[in-house]
């Protein structure tokens, strides 16, 4: 039995339900040397903003147990920049682009940014980077983030639907009291898809010198450390909203891959652990296939939310 491992997210249809997560991957040409790119379910840009920026001073990584602090605040060469030099390989790819879009500038910034990129016929999605700890740090306290609004969320969310029919993705931050109040503000404002979830804020401090690792003092903390986390997240807002979920936190193997799908994911991404192997969501994806064969399951959909309680 060869088990069907497509996926629909809105009107997108995934050959497979393994993508990388925005900004452990680059533009994807910065991992061509190491893998078949064809074979990912879809790849997930690194977030591009509408004017060019340059991040946040180093250090901006950090290793801390079971994952990493990293501070980047959203590097990249802004969206002119993107089209002209980053689009042309990722259009080669044949493989659905997700591009992944922020705003330094409230509700507008998004809008602008999605109707630019409903013009690009080969962006299969928009994912709405609601929920980056990274930028606007208020004098070294981490910055308020939209998606810890539900009604900021449904502003942002509900602004660019109305500009574009292409499939929207709502990246959600972790750092809430209820993630699925915000995910339902995501749904009634029209999402198609939600993404969970983003890093959650942490900081790690070098004892010697009595200084932050981070230069901006707070960043996101990823990796296998927030994996708990993000699982009952998962399941959590599975069991509120209708809308599909891409999960993500902590993947970096299959069985924690197939944690996700059994909490509700639809699909997963891979963030941190592309740093350790770069060919992990491949070796992933092909896990998942054996398991559902081993367990003589016919498909991914069959094991979606599959949790026995
Ligand atoms: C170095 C680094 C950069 C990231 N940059 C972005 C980004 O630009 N946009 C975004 O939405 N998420 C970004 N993230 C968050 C990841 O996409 C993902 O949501 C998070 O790391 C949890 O998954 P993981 O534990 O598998 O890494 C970044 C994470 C890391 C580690």
């Amino acid at each position: 039995m060869k088990p069907n491992l497509s996926v629909n997210i809105g009107k997108l249809k995934l050959k497979n339900p393994v993508m990388v997560a925005s900004g452990t991957f680059g533009y994807a040409e910065e991992f061509s040397d190491f893998m078949d790119l064809k074979k990912l379910g879809a790849v997930v840009t690194k977030t591009i903003t509408l004017n060019p920026r340059q991040g946040n001073s180093p250090p901006r990584t950090c290793e801390t147990p079971a994952g990493m602090l990293n501070s980047i605040g959203l590097e990249n060469p802004g969206i002119e920049v993107f089209i002209r030099e980053k689009l042309p390989f990722l259009k080669k790819l044949g493989v659905p682009i997700i591009m992944s879009v922020a705003s330094e500038d409230g509700p507008e910034e998004f809008v602008a940014l999605a109707k630019r990129m409903d013009k690009i016929k080969e962006a299969a999605a928009i994912e709405l980077n609601i929920s980056c700890p990274n930028i606007g740090h208020r004098s070294n306290l981490p910055p308020k983030l939209i998606s810890q609004d539900p009604k900021a969320t449904y502003k942002v969310v509900n602004s660019v639907r109305k500009v574009t029919q292409k499939t929207l993705i709502t990246k959600l931050s972790p750092s809430v009291t209820s993630i699925s109040e915000i995910a339902m503000a995501a749904q009634a404002a029209g999402s198609d898809a939600i993404a969970l979830i983003n890093t959650l804020s942490g900081m790690s401090i070098d004892v010697e010198k009595r200084k932050p690792k981070l230069a901006v003092v707070t960043g996101g903390l990823s990796g296998p450390a927030i994996r708990p986390i993000a699982l009952k997240m998962v399941w959590e807002a599975y069991n509120k909203i209708k809308l599909p979920i891409i999960g993500m936190g902590g993947i970096i193997d299959i069985s924690s891959a197939l944690e996700f799908f059994i909490a509700g994911a639809s699909a997963i991404s891979i963030g941190t652990a592309n740093f350790v192997n770069p060919k992990i969501s491949i070796e992933i994806m092909s896990g998942i296939r054996k398991y559902l064969a081993r367990n003589k399951i016919s498909g991914i959909e069959k094991l979606i939310g599959s949790l026995k309680i």
